[in-house]
């Protein structure tokens, strides 16, 4: 069964793809390769053994994209192509709302041309919007998005559960909380370009002598230590959670909404704790003025995906902060 991976060259596509091939699935990769680098399919073939059917093109070309569903015939989709830097769509809305809608139609539109009517969405934790009580629920009703980056999510969800509506489309929506850690061989994992956005990326160069210091952005939240919380989830657990969401489509139609996490938080500094015990290194970190669009504590209730996909994140704390390490050294040498 071909799944097609639009963005599937990226950090979490590329361990999603590894889990489908190790369940049994043939994976097509449509990517342009604006936020991952070609290394990673041969490092996804080297871990599996197995190959992948690549096209280096823009989703949102729908000529390119009618040429892969053409040759490869994918029978479910899991999209993932768009940007996804929080900061980055506060400066850049427009290119945001062009590039992760626009995406997003033309896969739909060419999906119903070719009769493929499984799609599993990437979307995230910036959905649920300002103030709502925690642990956030599925069925909450969304707020205003936090920023562009997760208006956009809320956008392309609201189109799907509409193409759902209309007939021909089922859709399983995964909402991501803090994706972290890296494959066990070290071989994919989290490279952001340029300085990270993120905690773990920003952490695992400090460990490896790429950057000096964290710089934690504020102590000052209504959280146990003062620093932001949120719901940090390995990367492998999440790749599982994809695989589990296609095998929900086998008696189920319509669509289905699921917060992918842990259910628990961890501070900023409850973190450098655990990545310096996980690895035996030391974080050294400032604390600096909170960081804009922030929230003070985020976590998931994950009974849903328990009980309807029987799935749930099965790796620690410390095994996000060895993985990421890991890969972190192997990155620097
Ligand atoms: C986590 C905590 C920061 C960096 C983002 C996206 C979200 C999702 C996951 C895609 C916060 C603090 C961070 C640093 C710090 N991605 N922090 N110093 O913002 O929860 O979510 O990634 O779906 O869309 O918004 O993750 O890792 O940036 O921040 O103190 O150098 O770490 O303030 O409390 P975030 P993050």
């Amino acid at each position: 069964m071909n799944v097609l991976l639009t963005g599937g060259a990226g950090y979490i596509g590329s361990h999603i793809a590894v889990e489908l091939l190790e369940s049994g699935y043939d994976v097509v990769i449509a990517d342009n390769f604006s936020n991952s680098d070609k290394g990673v399919i041969t490092a996804i073939e080297k871990i599996t053994g197995k190959r992948i059917d690549l096209f280096e093109i823009d989703v949102a070309d729908k000529v390119k994209l009618n040429e892969v569903f053409e040759q490869t015939k994918p029978e479910a989709v899991i999209h993932l192509a768009g940007f996804k830097a929080v900061g980055e769509s506060v400066s850049k809305p427009l290119m945001y709302y062009r590039n992760n809608i626009d995406c997003t139609l033309s896969l739909l539109e060419i999906m119903e041309a070719h009769n493929v009517n499984k799609l599993v969405f990437s979307s995230s934790a910036t959905v649920y919007g300002i103030g709502e009580r925690l642990p956030y629920t599925e069925e909450m009703l969304l707020g205003e998005a936090s920023n562009p980056y997760g208006a956009t999510k809320q956008m392309i969800e609201r189109i799907i559960m509409d193409t759902v509506s209309c007939g021909w489309l089922s859709a399983v929506i995964l909402r991501y909380f803090n994706p972290v850690g890296a494959h066990q061989s070290a071989l994919i994992g989290e490279k952001p370009q340029g300085i990270p956005n993120n905690l773990m990326p920003y952490i695992m160069q400090v460990a490896n002598g790429s950057l000096p210091e964290l710089r934690v952005y504020g102590n000052d939240y209504p959280t146990r230590d003062g620093t932001g919380v949120r719901d940090y989830i390995h990367v492998m657990d999440l790749a599982k959670g994809h695989v589990d969401a296609l095998k929900y489509f086998q008696d189920n139609d319509g669509v289905e909404v699921f917060n992918l996490g842990t259910g628990v938080g961890y501070s900023v500094l409850e973190i450098v704790a655990a990545f310096e015990k996980a690895n035996g290194v030391k974080i050294p970190y400032s604390i600096v003025g909170r960081r804009d669009g922030d929230l003070a504590e985020v976590y998931a209730d994950v009974k849903k995906a328990k009980n309807l996909l029987g799935w749930n994140a099965k790796l620690t704390i410390e095994d996000m902060c060895k993985d990421s390490y890991a890969f972190a050294l192997i990155e620097k040498t």
